[in-house]
């Protein structure tokens, strides 16, 4: 038997700290896509930006649904809308955030076990790392790569 521990890497910022320009630049566009959240059963406002190894950032908050699995999460719908959009253009880093009311989450928000996976594909699918930004209003969390979320990820080798 042999028993081993995993290590994320993540790295914190304070809200006031100075990212790289292009990173600030996303972060606030995944808060300015909070708007664009359609979420009249939980309330809850999430934004996501994806930054294409281009520099272009686009954009996505979350879409509810009446039948709700129908539903999907701010980081697929800004996937999926970048990859279709520019199919041969890497995705280098997403972030993500939440708002309620208009008003900021404190905490960091999470991606789901569907994003994780998503976003793990398109890794792959790039050879890229993605860098994800986690942003709330007390602080922002950063990992390198989405294999830091979903460590052990589901892999398909012929
Ligand atoms: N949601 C996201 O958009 N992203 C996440 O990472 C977690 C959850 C959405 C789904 C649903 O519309 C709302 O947040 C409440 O769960």
């Amino acid at each position: 038997m042999n028993r081993f521990n995993l290590i994320i890497p993540v790295t914190e910022y304070s809200p006031d700290e100075e990212l790289d320009s292009i990173y600030m630049d996303l972060i606030k566009a995944a808060y300015s896509a909070c708007s664009a959240s359609y979420a009249p059963f939980s309330k809850f406002n999430v934004g996501a930006a994806v930054l294409l190894e281009n520099g272009e950032i686009i954009e996505g908050g979350n879409q509810e649904n009446t039948a709700y699995p129908s539903g999907i999460c701010a980081e697929r719908v800004a996937l999926f809308y970048a990859n279709s959009r520019c199919p041969e253009t890497p995705v280098t880093a997403i972030a993500i955030a939440s708002s309620v009311s208009g008003i900021p989450c404190r905490k960091p928000v999470y991606p789901c076990g569907l994003c994780r996976q998503s976003l793990l594909q398109c890794e792959q699918r790039f050879r890229k790392n993605i860098r994800v930004f986690m942003a709330g209003s007390e602080k922002i969390q950063m990992v390198e790569s989405i294999k830091d979320l979903l460590p052990l990820g589901f892999e398909f080798e012929i």
